[in-house]
């Protein structure tokens, strides 16, 4: 099983060297809070002796592996973690190159739609304030004046800034943690005996190996500290704005498989030993190991043997150039981007519908009946003791009963969905076969008569949003799901939206479907796959006018009715935007319509197949992107009860939702360059001024080898809201919260039958909270969000008490950076620079 766990091994987001412990007062000493990426106890600092052989001694270690037998297919070999951190923190850096990138990534994460709430966190979000661009400045002023000059810390910087803003959509997948990463011996466990006390941490070996003669012993101290805050430490920079997410991400799991970021370690741990004390009195040293990169059948570190060597070789390597894929470079940025696609952190829509695009002539394009697209009773990877009746032939979705594997008469059945998306990118026909194992999933329930549905959505970061709505709509066909999106306002997302806007209009829309014809797109021809093309990216930027609905599900009346901007919380918008669901170029997937839409708008007279009341939410905390978006219809719209399992043992409530809420991610180069690019090949500046203009305000490639960056481009904002703040800054209890016990964290039936126990048997308590006698799940009785912690009205401001200035101002903040914006939002009482 943990085949799966392992290859995700590379690349999983942890930084560790941190000093402070997060506390819950956004206003008390922000600098203190946040923890020091760059300084951590125990550090290991390299002499020069040892900066100068380490990635020499790796290239030693290198050529003895490659003369085994495992070279020809591995992916990776274990090196000692003190050459590793030798060798990483001997790559240097050259100065311009790195001042370019840190520019350019200044212009890009100003589409961070969230920015200005990041430097002045609503009271109750427990987001720690966090000015990106201010930050980003102060490093690049340490790159220019000269203390910073390794790469290594470079990264480590910048990654802490970012994801200290705990946004799953916020990203820069960087070189070096594919190139090397950290373990440590073993993974960590997180239990209760019950699920009710609060849980204590074990290692899962001895979790594995208790019997009746040997109990494990608790953990209580990590290197001398309280078990408890050198958790909290070590996950601190993980993507998740719920405390208890980034908790569990640091434990194994089984469903989804993983082994935890106490093991696996993208960045030096900043030792090369730890300790562990256990309830028992026994203090034990441990060492940690490395992972190296490796080509099968090459041996890359025969040329990368300084640090030198890797950041001419590796890093300052120009993604576009010819010689840009030399001594492993291209193939370290092709395994960044397949980390990404594992975490569902990039956008698999476009690609989808491009992919759908170009196998248009070749036959394979057409989706088979759904007696291919799902099978029955096969086994399933999350769930090995018990096997759905049906999945779908990626293995995204499993739909079981009860009854089947328990031999009672349960009236329960239960839908386990880990991602919205298939691990594999070439997964065939993904939404459609999705919807064909639900479909058929549900029509076996109603027609066993079953009464009660369990939602199982642990590790479920996302993915495909069209498969989101589509699961709300085979649950509740006969309602419409409402997530207000909105996007903020940039000087170069108003060009973005006129150039889309005037290219893919209503009549070019028109033409489009009328010659996709309800087919796969075989009969456009070469001027209208163009188009076709164009309209996928306007649709995928939420650009468009009229790809876009308003929060009434009405056409826009005009291009100020849709793009605004909105002067909200000190900073600027687009109006509220929702999906033309009925608009196959809206939706972007060819010949697949969500139920209720299109093709399938004769669900909508469908009764739901249960009862709201009957349905359960079960999630890890880990509900991210899509999921996020999913969760919000059933608590919001539906009432549907959610459980969550896991987090830090205190005994409090817990956020259901504790991924990024977000409505959607946009990538740098894969999509932000294509609306750019289309821009400047349909439209010209003006003149000078205006050429120079564009310069300023739109990304362009960045010329060292990154394999990406992300920012959250949409907000998800409650109808309800009058402070219309993103879902995103309010953590809602989830109604019930348990703990993991050995069994319900191996065997997710185990898991199931306590939620079924406690929904609808004769088991009552919850950890905290109750399932039977749930308060209302969502929001004040208006609907208003209310964050765990909260008093009642949701005290948020609506601003800083600043003139919002007008469209299109222009301010610059320092003499490096343009910064887009309200100034007095990121003012000298704003963000902390806490990274
Ligand atoms: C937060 O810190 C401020 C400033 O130190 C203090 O006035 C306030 O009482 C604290 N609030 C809480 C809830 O601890
Ligand atoms: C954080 O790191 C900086 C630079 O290495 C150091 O000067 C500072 O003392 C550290 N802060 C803490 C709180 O450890
Ligand atoms: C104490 O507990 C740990 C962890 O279970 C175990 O490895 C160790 O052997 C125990 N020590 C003694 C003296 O029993
Ligand atoms: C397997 O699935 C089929 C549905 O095609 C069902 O009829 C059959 O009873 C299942 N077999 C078992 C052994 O559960
Ligand atoms: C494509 O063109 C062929 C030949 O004219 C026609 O038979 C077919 O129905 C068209 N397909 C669609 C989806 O319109
Ligand atoms: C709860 O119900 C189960 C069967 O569903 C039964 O085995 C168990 O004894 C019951 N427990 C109590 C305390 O009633
Ligand atoms: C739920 O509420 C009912 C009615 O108020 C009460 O009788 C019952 O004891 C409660 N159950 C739990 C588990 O709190």
């Amino acid at each position: 099983m943990l085949g799966k766990a392992t290859a995700a091994l590379l690349g999983l987001g942890t930084i560790v060297q941190a000093v402070a412990v997060p506390q819950d007062n956004a206003s008390a000493t922000a600098s203190a809070r946040v923890p020091n990426a760059t300084s951590g106890p125990g550090r290991y600092v390299p002499s020069a002796a040892d900066l100068e052989s380490g990635c020499a001694n790796i290239g030693r270690v290198a050529a003895s592996f490659v003369r085994t037998s495992n070279a020809q297919s591995a992916t990776s070999f274990q090196i000692d973690s003190k050459i590793a951190y030798d060798c990483l923190a001997s790559i240097p850096l050259e100065r311009e190159a790195a001042l370019e990138f840190l520019f350019e990534l200044s212009k890009f994460v100003q589409f961070q739609s969230t920015i200005t709430y990041l430097a002045r966190p609503p009271a109750n979000s427990g987001q720690d304030p966090m000015d990106i661009v201010g930050g980003i400045t102060d490093i690049y002023n340490s790159v220019e004046s000269g203390s910073i000059t390794s790469w290594n810390e470079l990264e480590t910087r910048v990654d802490a800034l970012l994801s200290g803003c705990h946004e799953g959509h916020l990203y820069v997948a960087w070189p070096l943690p594919s190139l090397i990463n950290f373990r440590a011996p073993f993974s960590l466990m997180d239990l209760s005996p019950d699920g009710k006390q609060a849980s204590r941490v074990y290692v899962a070996d001895d979790v594995r190996a208790s019997n009746s003669r040997f109990q494990p012993s608790a953990i209580t101290q990590i290197d001398g500290e309280d078990v408890i805050t050198a958790i909290e430490r070590l996950t601190y920079y993980e993507a998740s704005q719920s405390p208890d997410t980034r908790w569990n991400a640091a434990f194994q799991s089984q469903n989804p498989p993983k082994l935890g970021s106490f093991f696996a370690r993208s960045r030096y741990p900043g030792a090369n030993t730890f300790t562990l004390t256990f309830q028992n009195g026994t203090t034990t040293e441990y060492r940690y190991t490395a992972v190296a990169f490796h080509q099968p059948g090459s041996n890359v570190w025969s040329v990368l043997t300084t640090g030198q060597a890797i950041w001419d070789r590796i890093i300052n390597v120009d993604p576009n150039a010819r010689s840009g894929s030399g001594s492993g470079a291209s193939k370290l940025r092709a395994r960044a981007l397949e980390d990404l696609g594992k975490r569902k952190l990039n956008n698999d829509q476009l690609d989808e519908t491009l992919r759908r695009l170009e196998k248009r002539q070749s036959g394979s394009n057409s989706p088979p009946p759904q007696s291919e697209l799902v099978r029955y009773n096969a086994s399933f990877p999350d769930t090995p003791r018990v096997r759905p009746y049906i999945q779908d032939i990626n293995q995204v979705v499993g739909g079981y009963f009860m009854a089947d594997y328990a031999g009672d008469d349960s009236r329960t059945a239960i839908i386990d969905i880990t991602g919205f998306a298939p691990d594999d990118p070439n997964g065939r026909f993904p939404t459609h076969a999705v919807q064909a194992a639900v479909e058929l999933f549900l029509a076996e329930a109603q027609r066993r008569n079953m009464e009660q549905l369990i939602i199982d959505v642990r590790g479920n970061g996302g993915g495909f949003v069209n498969m989101g709505y589509d699961l709300y709509k085979q649950l509740f066909p006969n309602s419409d799901p409402y997530s207000g999106n909105r996007i903020r306002y940039h000087p170069a997302s108003l060009r973005i939206a006129q150039a889309f806007t005037s290219l893919v209009n209503q009549d070019v829309i028109d033409g489009l479907i009328r010659a996709i014809g309800g087919g796969m797109g075989e009969n456009l021809s070469a001027t209208q796959v163009n188009a076709y093309q164009v309209a996928a990216y306007a649709s995928l930027s939420g650009l468009d006018q009229f790809l876009n609905l308003d929060e009434d599900g009405r056409r826009f009346s005009s291009f100020e009715d849709f793009f605004g901007p909105a002067n909200i919380y000190g900073d600027q918008f687009t109006n509220t935007l929702t999906y033309d669901l009925n608009n196959l170029l809206a939706v972007g997937d060819l010949s697949y319509d969500i139920t209720g839409y299109g093709d399938r708008a004769s669900f909508n007279t469908r009764s739901p197949p249960f009862a709201p009341e009957n349905i359960i939410l079960v999630t890890d905390g880990v509900c991210a992107s899509t999921c996020g978006i999913f969760a919000e219809f059933l608590r919001n719209q539906q009432r549907v009860r959610t459980v969550v399992v896991g987090g830090r043992p205190n005994g409090e409530p817990s956020a259901a939702v504790g991924g990024t809420r977000g409505a959607q991610v946009i990538q740098h180069t894969a999509h932000m360059l294509n609306f750019v690019q289309i821009v400047e090949n349909n439209f010209s500046p003006r003149d000078n001024a205006e050429r120079e203009d564009w310069d300023r305000i739109f990304p362009r490639p960045f010329r060292l080898n990154i394999a990406e960056a992300a920012v959250n481009w949409k907000d998800n904002v409650r109808r309800a809201d009058p402070t219309e703040t993103p879902l995103q800054f309010y953590l809602e209890a989830a109604d019930c919260r348990l703990y993991y016990t050995p069994q319900t964290l191996t065997f997710s039936h185990e898991l199931w039958a306590q939620v079924d126990r406690l929904a609808w048997g004769n088991e009552t308590e919850c950890a905290v909270g109750s399932i039977k006698n749930a308060t209302v799940v969502t929001g004040d009785s208006n609907g208003v969000p209310i964050s765990i912690g909260s008093t009642g009205s949701t005290g948020f401001n609506s601003g800083f008490g600043d003139t919002p200035q007008l469209t299109g101002d222009r301010i610059i903040d320092t003499a490096k950076f343009i910064w887009y914006g309200v100034r007095n939002s990121l003012g000298a009482s704003g963000g902390r620079r806490g990274y």
